[in-house]
C-alpha cells in the first residue's frame, strides 16, 4: 500500500509543544509536521475553556488547510478544553496529551497514588481524571501551579534561591503531601524543569512527561491501532 505522505499537524499554545514534535522526530522520522506555535494568544493555561476551544478549532481548521493526515494537540490545556469537540468536528484522527501521559502513570505507578501538575484550566477541567476513568488520578485540588509561576520561579532562582527554594517548595507542597509515588508533568513547560521538580519530589516519586507515549499513540493511530489506559495497581473501575 502507497504510503500516505501528507504531514502530521501538532499544535501547541507556544513551544513548549516541541518536545511532543521532538519525540516524534525520533520515533517517525519519516512523517512530515506542521507545528503550529499560538504565541500570539499564549497562555491558555488561564483562559476559560470556550475561548480555548475557539482557538483550538481555528488552529485545527488552519492545519487541514494544510492537508494533514491527523491532529495532535499537544497542549495540556488545549486537549483538556477541546479534545472531544475537536473529535466531533474534524475528520482525521485527534491524538492529545492526557490520555497518553495517564497511560504512561498508570504503567510506573506502584500505589496507584498519581498525581498531575498543570495550569489552572488544565486541572479544573477534570479532564485527567477522566482520562483515567474515574478518580484514579487525583490531581491537587484547585491550586495546581501555573506554568507562568513555576517558569517565574525558575527564572528568580538566579538572583534569590532562597526565595525560590521556598516557592518551589510551597507549589509541590499538595503534591508532596498527597504520597504519590508518580507525578505526571501535565503541561508542556513542565519538562524543561524536570530535573528541579524532581529535586523537590524526591527519588521515591517517577516523574512522567507525556511526549514520548504520545508519539507512540500517533503511530498506533496511523496504523490503525488504538492504544487504552490501564487501570493503576489497586484502582477500582
Ligand atoms: N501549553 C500549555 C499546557 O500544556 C502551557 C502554557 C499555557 O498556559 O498556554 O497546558
Amino acid at each position: 500500500m502507497a504510503r500516505d505522505e501528507r504531514p502530521i499537524g501538532v499544535f501547541d499554545s507556544g513551544l513548549g509543544g516541541l518536545t511532543v514534535v521532538r519525540a516524534l522526530i525520533d520515533l517517525l522520522p519519516d512523517e512530515h509536521l506542521v507545528y503550529f506555535g499560538d504565541t500570539g494568544r499564549f497562555p491558555y493555561g488561564p483562559k476559560p475553556a470556550d475561548e480555548v476551544t475557539k482557538y483550538a478549532f481555528e488552529i485545527a481548521d488552519l492545519l487541514l488547510e494544510r492537508d494533514v493526515k491527523l491532529l495532535v494537540v499537544a497542549c495540556n490545556s488545549a486537549a483538556a478544553a477541546a479534545l472531544e469537540p475537536l473529535r466531533e468536528r474534524v475528520d482525521v484522527p485527534v491524538v492529545g496529551v492526557i490520555e497518553p501521559g495517564v497511560r504512561a502513570a498508570s504503567r510506573v505507578t506502584r500505589t496507584g497514588r498519581v498525581g498531575v501538575i498543570g495550569t489552572v484550566g488544565t486541572v479544573r477541567s477534570g479532564a485527567y481524571q477522566r482520562a483515567a476513568g474515574g478518580d484514579r488520578t487525583r490531581g491537587p485540588p484547585d491550586r495546581a501551579p501555573p506554568a507562568r509561576v513555576s517558569w517565574n520561579s525558575s527564572r528568580r532562582a538566579t538572583s534569590t534561591p532562597i526565595r525560590y527554594t521556598c516557592s518551589r517548595e510551597r507549589l509541590l507542597a499538595p503534591v508532596r503531601a498527597a504520597g504519590v509515588d508518580t507525578l505526571v508533568l501535565g503541561c508542556t513547560h513542565y519538562p524543561l524543569l524536570a530535573r528541579t521538580i524532581s529535586d523537590v519530589m524526591g527519588p521515591g516519586v517517577v516523574l512522567v512527561s507525556s511526549a514520548d507515549e504520545t508519539a507512540f499513540e500517533v503511530r498506533a493511530s496511523l496504523a490503525g491501532r488504538t492504544r487504552r489506559p490501564t487501570a493503576p495497581p489497586g484502582a477500582s473501575s
